[in-house]
């Protein structure tokens, strides 16, 4: 599984990782579960935020994404972190349904 994660700046991913993405050789993409997060300012004014900017650029590359994009909510806009309460608790729930949706079962074998 890759996880790529990214703060939202100016409604969009970094310079960093759209660039990180880019470079991802397509051959180590195939077969690869995808999923993408941000972290953002939660308020009225911004709702875009980096984590479907990736999943469209990762669309472009012929890469569909395990889950939706999501985003994990920060206190302020101006500096980093700290995230808002509860958030952290939300990702690890995030992190857990993830690890579930990709478990590799063992096969029952019939005797
Ligand atoms: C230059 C800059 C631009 C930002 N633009 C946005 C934005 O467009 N939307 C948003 O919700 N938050 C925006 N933020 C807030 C960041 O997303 C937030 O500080 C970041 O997610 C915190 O994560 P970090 O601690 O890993 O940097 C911006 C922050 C900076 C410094």
């Amino acid at each position: 599984m890759l996880i790529l994660g990214c703060p939202t700046q100016g409604m969009r991913q970094t310079p960093a990782m759209q660039s990180f993405i880019t470079s991802i050789p397509r051959e180590l993409l195939s077969g690869l579960s995808v999923v993408c997060f941000d972290t953002r300012f939660r308020g009225g004014f911004w709702k875009i935020s980096a984590a479907p900017s990736m999943a469209k650029q990762l669309h472009t590359m012929g890469v569909g994404l395990l889950v939706p994009p999501e985003s994990f909510f920060v206190k302020s806009m101006k500096k980093e972190g700290p995230l808002l309460a509860g958030e952290l608790e939300r990702a690890a729930s995030w992190a857990h349904m993830l690890s579930e949706k990709i478990a590799v079962h063992p096969l029952a074998v019939k005797s």
